[in-house]
């Protein structure tokens, strides 16, 4: 769409985040400075695939250290793969440096080493996807192509008050992108919402006093910045049950070791219904005897569940035990033991309860 057809609105927003480019770009190695000549298609194709789910500050010296290395497209794809991963060692997620390698190959010798411009070429290329495809086009070529990464899905979130939760979201935010993406600069207008992404609608304390759209911007207006975009919904953790034995005899406990596979496998706790092998906490107690049992006394949370955990409790100076694996543990020795914090919660609820 060209700006002049844009309703006002999108036109204002489109001409302030560029004229803020012009004063403001951050200098970045693989960038040509505002309105200037395209970069090198080598340079921005490399910095996008480092930039992948990895910060500008961590990328810059890697990038730094491969165009001096490999100056051009076909020096990288002559290297050696195993010097390349060498290379990109510390970067992290090293599928990308396989396909790095893979795709400078594909194009010096299918392509003539000549990166294709068009989006929907790029796309082809070994670790190019979606979002990669439309940057190199827009930013190298200066292809009108619709650039979305996380920082321009905040901003334009923010700008346009999209409150559909992610990823359905992401449909509007991209047609919201599409409706100010100048038909000419769109690599510097991209670059331009990156930065702004980057170091004013940050996540959280974005900086709106200095921001060049804060007039044009919905949840400005709204006073609700960092509701947008809107995540989507945590799944509610599931919750599940288990009951530990308390088993007093002369002030001292009975403690059991774990099995050494399994959750805190090895370690010495309470004797418990095995809920940790998927138990629902009624299992018979150990032994028997006469049991008292307190609901649901701790609660934990585990990454992918809650634990509410029972207490059932037997007092008696006969019990004898017959497990290896058991041992009689004084209550007043009792912080000595290193019970996991889940175990030692509830042994800190029964202590308390007998003050
Ligand atoms: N993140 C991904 N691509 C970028 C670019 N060209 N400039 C700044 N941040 C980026």
């Amino acid at each position: 769409m060209a700006v002049d057809s844009l309703p006002a609105t999108a036109r204002k927003i489109t001409a302030n985040i560029g004229a803020h480019y012009v004063d403001k770009a951050r200098i970045l190695p693989w960038r040509s400075p505002p309105g200037s000549n395209l970069p090198d298609p080598y340079h921005v194709w490399l910095s996008e695939i480092m930039l992948q789910q990895t910060t500008v500050g961590a990328v810059k010296s890697y990038f730094e250290k491969f165009t001096r290395r490999w100056p051009t497209v076909q020096d990288l794809a002559r290297a050696d793969e195993a010097d390349v991963m060498a290379a990109w060692a510390g970067l992290g997620y090293y599928a990308r440096a396989r396909n790095l390698h893979k795709c400078a190959v594909d194009v010096t010798e299918k392509m003539n080493g000549i990166f294709p411009r068009k989006e929907s070429e790029l796309l082809g290329l070994p670790g190019v996807g979606a979002y990669t495809a439309a940057a190199i086009a827009a930013i190298a070529f200066g292809e009108r192509a619709v650039v979305v990464d996380a920082n321009i899905e905040r901003l334009v979130a923010r700008l346009f008050a999209i409150d559909t939760p992610l990823p359905k979201g992401k449909t509007e935010i991209r047609a919201a992108m599409d409706a100010i993406t100048p038909k000419q600069g769109a690599g510097d207008f991209a670059q331009a919402c990156m930065d702004m992404g980057a170091t004013i609608c940050t996540s959280k304390n974005p900086k709106c006093d200095i921001c060049p759209v804060q007039k044009q911007c919905a949840a400005h207006a709204l006073g609700t910045m960092e509701y947008f975009p809107v995540k989507p919904a945590k799944r509610a953790k599931p919750v599940r049950r288990a009951r530990f034995f308390w088993i007093e005899q002369q002030d001292r406990i009975l403690l059991a070791t774990r099995p050494p596979k399994g959750m805190l496998g090895g370690m010495r706790a309470l004797p418990d219904d095995g809920w940790a092998a998927g138990n629902d906490g009624h299992a018979t107690p150990p032994m028997a005897g006469e049991w008292r049992v307190h609901d649901n006394i701790v609660q934990h949370s585990f990454t992918h569940f809650s634990l509410e955990v029972d207490l059932a409790v037997y007092q008696d100076e006969k019990i004898v035990t017959n497990s290896d694996d058991n041992i009689w543990w004084a209550l007043d020795d009792i912080a000595e033991a290193g019970l996991p914090t889940l175990y030692a919660k509830a042994v800190k609820w029964k202590l308390k309860e007998e003050i």
